[in-house]
């Protein structure tokens, strides 16, 4: 007789659950260090802007109430903030929850999601979720093959996602050839652009990512509240997407999925565009700095165009080299073989990460 057992959705076998960076209380906790940082999340080290701070703080007082589930004060600020139709702004807890949202409203099972190896993780997790085939072609130079990804479509690919910068490489694809790209993507398959960072790239690399939505009603735009705007913790990430991409999303939402706090500051977060422009100031001078000081200990960084480089290491892995910094207080995030992804801190933060190199390259320790 078969047995009884709770058994979860058999595609959940194949999901690993994201690995979030280390928090700092852990590494106190397990180290009994009292100082530690974190260059492991992306995280903006300017923090939120004041006046962020103040609008959660004042929002605060709402809180036995169901926040507006529709966004309608931070749709409209978005809206006009980018000239853009207010019914083809989606929302969500972080353009995480918008990922896997858009994964729900457009993948059948034995659909394909395709992308780049050496992307963002959440992307494998959309596809497994769905019953859906992940097709990750190899990266060129660290960055987003085009051609490979363009020679991959077939006539099962239904949603593409391409990270541009890309995290963990800080990489960015040149608009031009992007912009061949999107024109050749099939009517029936959604190309998710993912611009988490943004704010952060170089003006002459920043693609017209938003024409071409206009233009064809396929592309969707997905950018954030987490980086450059200080407000991971908040969780607010958004979709400028096409009205037919926007309805399908409004159907899987959850009725309250970005709460009152959050609204009302990331609204206030918008209008302050001095912290955003001191943020990104800061993030490419320390880029510039942290790039030079990683070379003289025999750590390559890749050219990135965000608020985080990825790094070979010198010797070990970047799995040994997590936990030699970790000692030292300073938290980073390993990545597969000889690399480390560190995302730039302040000036100081910066310091103490290069001196616990130093100290580790020092040591007899073989890293
Ligand atoms: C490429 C990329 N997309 C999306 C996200 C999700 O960010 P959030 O959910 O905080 O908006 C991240 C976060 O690190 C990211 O690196």
């Amino acid at each position: 007789m078969k047995k009884n057992v709770l058994s979860a959705r058999k595609c959940l076998q194949a999901v690993v659950p994201y690995q979030p960076g280390k928090p700092i209380e852990e590494v106190q906790r397990e180290l009994g260090l009292k100082d530690v940082i974190k260059l492991a999340s992306n995280e903006n080290p300017l923090g939120p802007s004041a006046k962020a701070m103040r609008a959660a703080e004042k929002a605060v007082a709402a809180a036995a109430m169901y926040p507006d589930g529709s966004c309608y004060r931070l749709r409209h600020a978005l809206a006009k903030f980018y000239d853009w139709n207010p019914e083809g702004i989606i929302l969500g807890s972080g353009s995480n929850e918008l990922l896997l949202l858009l994964g729900q409203a457009f993948l059948n099972p034995g659909d394909e999601v395709l992308t780049s190896q050496m992307s963002f993780a959440v992307y494998p997790a959309v596809a497994q979720l769905a019953e859906a085939r992940f097709v990750a072609t190899p990266m060129r130079e660290f960055t987003f093959d085009l051609k490979a990804l363009s020679k991959a479509v077939t006539d099962r690919t239904k949603i593409i996602f391409i990270a541009n910068p890309n995290n963990p490489t800080g990489t960015m694809v040149s608009p031009t050839e992007l912009e061949k790209f999107v024109r050749r993507v099939p009517a029936s398959c959604l190309l998710v652009l993912d611009e988490a960072y943004y704010e952060y790239t170089d003006p002459l690399w920043r693609p017209d990512s938003l024409s071409w939505v206009l233009r064809q009603p396929n592309v969707a735009v997905l950018r954030t509240f987490s980086k450059a705007y200080g407000l991971a913790g908040m969780r607010v990430g958004y979709g400028l997407v096409s009205p037919e991409v926007a309805h399908a999303v409004e159907r899987v939402r959850a009725p309250f999925n970005v709460n009152h706090i959050a609204q009302e500051a990331a609204m206030a977060a918008l209008a302050d565009s001095l912290h955003v422009k001191r943020s990104v100031a800061l993030a490419r001078r320390e880029r510039e700095w942290l790039t030079v000081h990683l070379g003289k200990y025999g750590f390559e960084a890749v050219p990135s165009q965000t608020n985080f480089v990825f790094a070979n290491v010198p010797r070990g892995t970047g799995q040994t080299w997590f936990a030699e910094l970790m000692k030292h207080g300073v938290i980073i995030r390993p990545m597969p073989g000889p690399y480390v992804r560190i995302t730039l801190g302040t000036r100081d933060q910066n310091e103490r990460l290069i001196e616990a190199i130093k100290a580790i390259q020092n040591s007899s320790f073989n890293v």
